[in-house]
């Protein structure tokens, strides 16, 4: 039997697919697989199956393509599948999700967002009617006093209607985080310097009368500890514990964490998260909003070899993709697994660098750890299977596969270096399809009147 770890690779048919597209000019491209997807979702209705009272809903951040948001409801509503709605961060995300045509009713929109203000409530009250009709309903994650109140004074019908429901983002302690362990750098997500997490529950809480609210509490971003996960539990039922009265719901946030190495997803800290969410809460309605876990093992980003020499015994090659459309590596020192095309290897040192004129634009190597170093750890050669040359020029054009960039991908592309975004492409069976197409040459004019526009002070 197949393993839900060796169900995320990519078969042999797949990479012929990757290999086909880099040769017609495809890349840089973000490719989605459809069945990886699918194998993704499969894992997630089941873990929940038997679970009462237990969602899950997608986080847009990690990736906001229509067409795959569209599948993931498809699949994740299928046979009494526990996916549940979406969580969006922005009014622009929450207006796409009203308009896919397969949301379902009693679906929920988790609406969060940092610098929520009175045009954007007035605008989600003219479209109540949307809401009542489509039965889906809305929650309002609200991050401050002011929020809360901006929320309960302009939608306060649509409140008192249950088309609305009120979320407070909450955090741990910096005594809880001191509890947990020091060792986790989830520091920003808790404790005195967190952005997150309303200033003052117990007013707040004082407040709420008739209609109960949710929490919401993000347990920290890519978590690979289970220990780290329980112990967080732990903490959320006693802050739990002292307003169970006023609340329905718990929603636990995302954050599971992702072996971009190995291009495998920590499903062990999912399932621990489950099982102790379920053990420590019963009747609260409880939600969990996976991105990276859910989505990047389902897309790589397909790239193909421009440059190439050998210098200090080290083989350089530069691809036709770097920082600007994949991010990660450049922001959290992190590399994903990386495999190049092609048949007979033989390993050697390498770094691959990307297109922008960055010297820090790498998309394989190995961070250096230099505690003295001020500023992103210098980047050094790491082994690589590549297929075996006479010249180095015969390696340009290889097609080069980043793996599990399916979430934090696209969605952090930049045009930094005048470079244009990629497109995506989705792989369903034996087809490709474009499902983004990529920024066009003139981009850069994008927005830039021929002749400069006065503003009127
Ligand atoms: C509130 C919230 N929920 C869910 C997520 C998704 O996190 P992940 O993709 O790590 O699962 C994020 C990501 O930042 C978030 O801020």
């Amino acid at each position: 039997m197949q393993t839900q770890e060796s169900k995320l690779q990519l078969n042999d048919q797949e990479k012929e697919i990757l290999e086909k597209l880099a040769k017609a000019g495809y890349t840089p491209a973000y490719v989605y697989f459809e069945r990886i997807l699918e194998e993704r979702i499969k894992f997630l209705n089941e873990l929940l199956k038997d679970q009462k009272n237990f969602y899950y809903f997608f986080a847009l951040l990690a990736n906001n393509n229509p067409h795959l948001l569209s599948r993931i409801i498809d699949k994740g509503t299928a046979e009494g599948g526990k996916f549940k709605g979406f969580i969006c961060s922005s009014y622009e995300e929450l207006s796409l999700i009203m308009s896919l045509v397969n949301l379902k009713e009693g679906m929920y929109i988790d609406y969060h967002d940092p610098v929520m203000d009175e045009k954007v409530l007035y605008r989600i009250k003219v479209q109540r009617g949307f809401f009542e009709d489509f039965e889906i309903s809305l929650i309002i994650s609200v991050n401050s006093r002011y929020q809360f109140n901006l929320v309960r004074k302009i939608l306060k019908e649509e409140v008192k209607d249950n088309i609305v429901k009120i979320f407070l983002r909450i955090g741990l302690s910096e005594k809880d985080m001191e509890e947990i362990e020091k060792n986790y750098t989830y520091f920003n997500y808790h404790g005195k310097y967190a952005r997150f997490g309303v200033e003052d529950l117990e007013g707040i809480m004082k407040e709420v009368e008739n209609e109960k609210v949710g929490f919401h509490i993000y347990p920290g971003t890519n978590i690979r500890s289970e220990e780290y996960y329980e112990k967080f539990v732990e903490r959320v039922k006693n802050i739990y514990k002292e307003f169970k009265d006023k609340v329905f719901a718990i929603d636990f946030g995302g954050g599971f964490g992702v072996n971009y190495e190995k291009c495998r997803p920590e499903d062990k800290v999912l399932e621990k998260a489950v099982d102790v969410i379920c053990k420590e809460f019963e009747e609260v309605e409880k939600i969990i909003e996976p991105g990276r876990t859910v989505i990047a093992p389902a897309g790589v980003l397909l790239t193909s070899v421009k440059d190439v020499k050998e210098k200090n015994g080290i083989l350089f090659l530069t691809v036709d993709t770097g920082f600007s459309n994949f991010a990660r590596p450049y922001i959290y020192e992190e590399f994903h697994k990386v495999e190049l095309l092609g048949e007979d290897k033989e390993e050697k040192d390498v770094l691959i660098g990307g297109f922008s004129m960055a010297s820090q634009d790498f998309l394989y190597g190995k961070f250096g750890k230099n505690p003295n170093c001020k500023g992103i750890s210098p980047v050094e050669p790491e082994k690589l299977e590549v297929p075996k040359y006479g010249k180095v020029e015969e390696l340009i054009g290889t097609p080069v596969i980043i793996h599990c960039t399916g979430a934090y991908g696209y969605n952090m592309a930049s045009r930094f270096s005048g470079r244009p975004k990629p497109m995506e492409i989705l792989v369903s069976g034996k087809r490709a399809y474009i499902i983004r197409d990529s920024e066009k040459d003139d981009g850069l004019f994008a927005g830039v009147p021929d002749i400069p526009e006065e503003i009127d002070l």
